[in-house]
């Protein structure tokens, strides 16, 4: 079954919760959508996943709608949602209208998601007349990194907590399809999540939330050093990985690769007049 806004809506509706991972290339969505996965996102963590960034803050439009199209490709029924990089999209509702626009003409995206709440709601606004669904992000957006001093939780103090209410039914009046609540306090995610007629999905901000998302190299258990908190490792990927590549290495140098079954056959009698050609000249 193809998975929409719609459908989306329905599963926040009756409580069937919601499915999303990262994805950045062809081979990984074919198999995440084989597994019946509601939606990918291109985050523009891809920043650091695959291109080796310190954040997401470098990324640029070419970047994500490279990676969207590979997505897009492998991808029969998931709701495909691609990140709009940093500056993309805060200039002005005009720009952000042009980019998420790419990202769907080029990229094959269904939605694009864009981070914060109040002041980017005329840019919701704007995409969301251009015919093109908006996921909003709000509390630990990374690309605010630089003001947050590093990847902190949000929405701790009453101020602060008080705000992600007030932007959360800000975004949604502004016309977003859901929203991503990232690393906020449980109890916060759960009151916004009620308050909310779109789903929310949650990274870090635990299982009130309507769906959950989280990047697949951390989930998979490909990534190696410090890992936040609210990140389970569903598999061991990396450690199957390594040993698989390891013994490829191995294999290879002592020549027990490949082996028969691996190799194509020729007939003896194409093969002996070869070699009598050869002892000729
Ligand atoms: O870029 C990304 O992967 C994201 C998720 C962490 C929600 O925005």
């Amino acid at each position: 079954m193809k998975n929409t806004v719609s459908t989306l809506l329905k599963q926040k509706q009756s409580g069937d919760k919601i499915t999303m991972l990262t994805a950045y290339d062809y081979t990984t969505a074919k198999l995440m959508d084989e597994c019946g996965i509601n939606s990918l996102l291109i985050g523009d963590s891809l920043g650091m996943t695959m291109l080796g960034y310190e954040n997401t803050l470098p990324v640029t439009m070419e970047d994500m709608i490279h990676h969207t199209k590979a997505v897009a490709r492998g991808a029969k029924n998931a709701f495909i949602v691609a990140d709009m990089p940093f500056m993309s999209y805060q200039v002005s509702a005009e720009q952000a209208v042009i980019n998420a626009g790419r990202l769907v003409k080029e990229g094959g995206a269904h939605a694009v998601k864009l981070e914060g709440g109040a002041e980017v709601c005329q840019q919701i606004r704007a995409i969301v007349n251009a015919s093109i669904p908006v996921v909003a992000h709000l509390g630990l957006t990374p690309q605010s990194v630089n003001v947050f001093g590093g990847f902190k939780v949000q929405g701790k103090s009453l101020d602060n907590a008080r705000k992600l209410i007030e932007d959360a039914l800000k975004i949604q009046e502004a016309g977003a399809c859901a929203v991503v609540l990232e690393g906020i306090p449980a109890k916060l995610a759960e009151i916004i999540t009620g308050k909310l007629e779109i789903p929310t999905i949650g990274i870090g901000a635990g299982n009130g939330c309507d769906g959950q998302v989280l990047v697949y190299q951390d989930a998979m258990g490909m990534t190696s050093g410090h890992t936040a908190k609210f990140v389970k490792k569903f598999a061991e990927a990396g450690e199957l990985m390594r040993k698989g590549i390891s013994d490829y290495i191995a294999e290879t140098k002592s020549g027990t690769f490949p082996a028969e079954e691996h190799t194509y056959a020729i007939e003896e009698d194409v093969i002996n007049e070869i070699i009598r050609e050869e002892k000729k000249s």
